[in-house]
């Protein structure tokens, strides 16, 4: 899914954009320049690489030369030949070793490179098109395509360029040793090659949806690993395993069908190739027989076409790999190449924040949903409650303020600036959300609070006081170091809420948006997270989404939403007062009954993916 945006762009093209303006952390870090964004035979460039490349060549001449020796010596076996053929098998197996251990060193760094520069690249896409992906795609292409890329280069690349490298010295040595060599040899390899070329597109096709099959896998895995507890508790397991069990299925079955065709393309080649060595083989010696050829040439001629039978028929049988491999190179290169956040653009202005949402209309790529010509004033420092029932677009107008979705030029304003136009880690700085879901990391309580980030000693402390939670803190096994995540103490929802305010807080942030922030909790933790939140919006710009209308009495200011349209905004005292739809609302929730009011269905167009599967990527063959 990506929201509609219709003309939003690149805030380098907007005006007011101050070229060169980046604010200090860029979203690629310190010390880096972003990801590199291409992958090609330069990310192994470099002089360890031209060693590994040498020794492999001289290896390979080396290796040539000691058929010849070994011809001599079948003839005329002496100390000195033997010493010499020493010499060249034993210093060519050095040699290749040589080559190929630094060349496996190469391309470990270049896969270690590769690997960081896709994480960037996947983490860096837009959150609209990141929450769309699921957790074990993006790990599909930064852990296992990597692998397979890099035993591409590794092992693939490598012998090919090893075969390169071998056949033509001994070509050379054929030739000499025994004329038709000249012509055999790569009308040999080239008929091989030949036959086999056929089956290569058709393997391509089914290793490209086996690869499909594995992400799908990958990602129902992740899925059910995610949502485990909500699973286990609704007897949803058996569909989970289904689910599980049919894919994997379906994973053997076009592994299988892999396989069928690389048995096919091992049998041509297989079949060939030794027809040449056994036709090579009779014709030497029907030749020696009638004393056209010598016994050193025969020697010779059968070590060199046996070398070249079995270097001619590796590179058929891995062919497939390297299929394998392209396929997984072209899948980085379609991650590699999506657009990163927009990076740059202005700084907004100091002290409180205004919000204006002016005019704003906007609609998912998916669904029906949309919001028409909302326009909603909350002047700086103060709050504007935000309510409305399921499905009315409340969490959506939120997530257009930090720019989680892209909304359209000109139509929210922070501080008076067009949110296009402000540096995206600025807003976000400014900007704070608190959504239902607060993710805890595996850490203490102080690092969930800093998110790991140093800040001034005291600082967790202060945020705690002003937002009275000392009492619920000093609760905790060790405090502020309780261990929260995997292994260590879990907080209920509305405690890992009061954890998202004091992020907030910590980070001083000037915009705040609470959206749902006291749903599914208790009313002791519900009064406690209502007076954080109390805290945390006072003398800051604030959003309030709500169904519970009591949290809403702090709030300056009221806007109800309906269908996407504001249907009534205004001060809260004024509209409670009134006969409107805030009256309404509060006279419903008086009987108790506003989140659980009739529901109208055609209001929720949460359809996601609907359109046809995405097409697989092309391979070459
Ligand atoms: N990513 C999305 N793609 C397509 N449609 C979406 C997406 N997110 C939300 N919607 C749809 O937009 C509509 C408004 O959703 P939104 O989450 O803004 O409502 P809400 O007012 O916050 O509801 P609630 O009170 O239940 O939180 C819904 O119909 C929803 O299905
Ligand atoms: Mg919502």
């Amino acid at each position: 899914m990506t929201a509609t945006r219709v003309d939003v762009d690149h805030p380098e093209n907007q005006p007011g954009h101050q070229p060169g303006h980046h604010t200090g952390a860029t979203a690629t870090g310190p010390g880096r320049g972003g990801p590199s964004r291409e992958i090609g035979w330069r990310r192994l460039g470099g002089p360890v690489s031209v060693v590994a490349l040498v020794a492999a060549a001289l290896g390979a001449v080396g290796q040539a030369l000691g058929t010849v020796v070994a011809g001599r010596l079948a003839e005329d076996p002496s100390g000195a030949l033997i010493e010499l053929l020493a010499l060249c098998v034993v210093g060519a197996a050095v040699l290749q070793s040589v080559g190929r251990v630094a060349w496996a060193g190469v391309v470990d760094r270049a896969e270690g490179r590769l690997r960081a520069d896709l994480l960037e690249a996947a983490l860096h896409q837009p959150l609209a098109v990141l929450s769309e992906q699921a957790v074990g795609e993006v790990l599909d292409r930064v852990d296992d395509d990597t692998h397979e890329v890099g035993a591409l280069a590794r092992r693939q690349a490598w012998d090919a360029l090893g075969t390169v490298f071998a056949i033509v010295p001994l070509w050379v040595v054929g030739g000499l040793t025994w004329w038709p060599a000249w012509v055999l040899f790569p009308v040999g390899g080239a008929v091989t090659l030949a036959v086999v070329r056929p089956l290569l597109g058709e393997l391509a096709r089914r290793k490209v949806l086996e690869e499909i099959a594995w992400t799908d896998h990958a990602a129902a895995m992740e899925e059910g690993v995610a949502g485990r507890d909500d699973l286990r508790t609704s007897l949803g397991q058996a569909h989970l395993l289904r689910r599980c069990s049919e894919l994997s299925a379906q994973v053997h079955r076009l592994f299988a069908s892999v396989l069928v065709i690389e048995a096919s393309i091992g049998r041509r080649a297989g079949v060939l190739l030794h027809g040449l060595l056994a036709g090579v083989g009779a014709v030497g010696v029907a030749l020696v027989a009638h004393g056209d050829l010598g016994v050193a040439e025969l020697v010779t001629l059968f070590l060199v076409t046996t070398t070249f039978v079995g270097q001619v028929d590796q590179v058929a049988r891995h062919l497939p790999d390297l299929q394998a491999g392209v396929g997984a190179l072209v899948r980085l290169r379609q991650l590699l190449a999506t657009e990163p956040e927009p990076q740059g653009g202005r700084s907004l202005p100091d002290g409180s924040l205004s919000l204006d949402l002016r005019n704003l209309h906007f609609s998912y790529e998916t669904g029906s949903f949309a919001l028409a010509g909302v326009d909603l004033q909350v002047a700086a420092g103060q709050t504007c409650a935000l309510v409305g029932r399921t499905g009315s677009g409340k969490s959506t107008l939120a997530s257009l303020v930090s720019r989680a979705v892209e909304p359209e030029p000109g139509s929210v304003l922070l501080g008076g600036l067009d949110v296009l136009e402000v540096d995206l880690q600025e807003l976000r700085r400014a900007v704070g959300v608190v959504t239902q879901r607060t993710e805890i990391l595996a850490g203490t309580l102080a690092d969930n609070v800093t998110l790991f980030t140093d800040l001034a000693p005291g600082r967790v402390e202060a945020a705690m006081t002003e937002l009275g939670l000392t009492d619920w803190v000093e609760g905790l096994p060790d405090g502020l170091d309780t261990l929260l995540g995997p292994g260590g103490t879990t907080l209920s929802a509305g405690e890992e809420q009061l954890v998202a305010f004091a992020r907030l807080l910590v980070r001083d942030v000037r915009v705040v948006v609470l959206d749902e922030a006291t749903a599914r909790m208790d009313p002791l933790t519900e009064a406690r997270v209502v007076r954080a939140a109390d805290r945390l919006l006072t003398g800051r710009t604030g959003l309030l989404i709500t169904h519970r209308l009591t949290t809403t009495a702090r709030a300056e200011q009221v806007a109800v939403l309906e269908r996407g349209r504001v249907v009534e905004q205004g001060p809260r005292a004024l509209l409670a007062a009134g006969d409107g739809q805030f009256r309404q609302l509060l006279d419903a929730a008086d009987d108790h009954v506003v989140t659980t009011g009739t529901h109208d269905d055609t209001q929720l167009g949460g359809v996601r993916r609907t359109g046809p599967a995405p097409e697989p990527p092309r391979t070459g063959s």
